[in-house]
């Protein structure tokens, strides 16, 4: 057997046994390195007689092509081999229920926020946005409170420009101006959102939530506007009974406007909705008023409707019993693991708000 022969069937040999990468590096050097068996081949060249020397080298060639050829497809099956063997052995099944990894907690504003969607979108109600930077007109004027008007003084606006005209909203009430002009009757929606005005002490924060809540429609009157809010308050506080109460009040832009009182109790020095000869104002609403359907092109002789609002950070208080409204904001990691909800427990109401 020629010594080409013999590196052939050797080399062969090896890299058919060879099933890992040092294994496989090895061989490479001791085929093509410095001493390599098909290296020395190759300085054989110079000692063979002329008429030989064109045979060996075409030899030494193909087997250098045929072993170098075998080298790369050994390399790829060790590699998938290796790839294999790693997706058997580290697999995760994502299906198992997980232990130790549950770590974030949602903030009860969020969690009332998605309580409330789910409320409401019960009875038909969908969620409008609209931005926190707003435009006098929407906030104020469109809102049938033209400039001079008393009640912009009681917003403490945070202006943007100084020309007025760009601003903090004050409430979620712009959203209703914006859902009107950008559609066609009817309207049935709410609004939650983040509304800014300058104060500050233990029961006002500079930013704070607000839901706002529009339903126009042919022939919608204050009953319906009653039935939806006794509704959206017995759900919300997970009540059967509710006392409530319809104070008259004023806002710009409704007519009539109301103030809505809940009964309430104390027991042990905790609030207990629903029953009791205590009221408590939770939010003010009304039928909306004729000037603030005009101004989002709304014809008010073919429709009419209710609109409310309401501050969320406490009704998220009272539900959960925190006292101090600046906490919601302190960004304190030991009062949310306490206070907050687990993310995966989305609130409906079918399977209850808040288990
Ligand atoms: N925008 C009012 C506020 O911030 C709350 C409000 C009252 C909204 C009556 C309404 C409403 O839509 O009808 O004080």
């Amino acid at each position: 057997m020629s010594e080409i022969e013999k590196i052939k069937s050797e080399y062969i040999e090896k890299l058919n046994n060879c099933t890992n990468p040092d294994n496989l590096n090895q061989i490479k050097t001791e085929l093509f390195g410095k001493n390599g068996a098909i290296t020395n081949q190759f300085k054989f060249i110079g000692s063979k007689s002329e008429n030989d020397k064109k045979k060996f080298a075409s030899q030494i060639n193909d087997l250098k092509n045929l072993l170098q050829e075998k080298l790369d497809q050994v390399s790829k099956k060790i590699e998938i081999d290796e790839i294999n063997k790693k997706l058997e052995t580290e697999q995760v099944d994502v299906t198992l229920p997980e232990r130790t990894f549950r770590k974030g907690k949602i903030h009860p504003v969020s969690q009332v926020i998605d309580e409330i969607c789910s409320i409401f979108s019960e009875v038909g109600f969908s969620v409008a946005e609209g931005p926190d930077v707003e435009n006098e007109y929407n906030n104020f004027t469109a809102l049938n409170t033209p400039p001079n008007h008393p009640a912009r003084d009681m917003h403490d606006t945070f202006y943007l420009s100084d020309d007025k005209n760009l601003l903090l909203r004050t409430h979620t009430s712009p959203v209703q101006i914006r859902t009107m002009l950008k559609g066609k009757p009817p309207f049935k929606i709410i609004a939650p959102g983040r509304t800014y005005r300058c104060d500050s002490d233990q029961t006002h924060t500079p930013m704070f939530h607000q839901l706002e809540g529009l339903h126009i429609d042919k022939d919608i009157n204050m009953g319906h506007l009653k039935g939806c809010l006794n509704y959206f308050i017995k759900e919300f506080f997970e009540v059967k009974k509710l006392k409530m109460r319809f104070r008259p009040s004023h806002f710009p832009f409704t007519e009539p406007s109301v103030e809505v009182d809940i009964g309430y109790d104390l027991k042990d020095g905790e609030i207990v909705i629903g029953e009791g000869n205590k009221w408590l104002e939770i939010l003010g609403c009304g039928m909306v008023h004729p000037n603030v359907l005009i101004n989002s092109k709304v014809d008010p002789s073919k429709y009419q409707g209710f609109a409310f609002g309401i501050g969320i950070d406490r009704l998220a208080m009272l539900k959960y019993g925190i006292k101090d409204l600046r906490s919601f904001f302190e960004c304190n990691y030991k009062w949310l693991n306490h206070y907050g909800f687990d993310p995966i427990d989305v609130p409906t109401n079918y399977r209850g708000l808040s288990r």
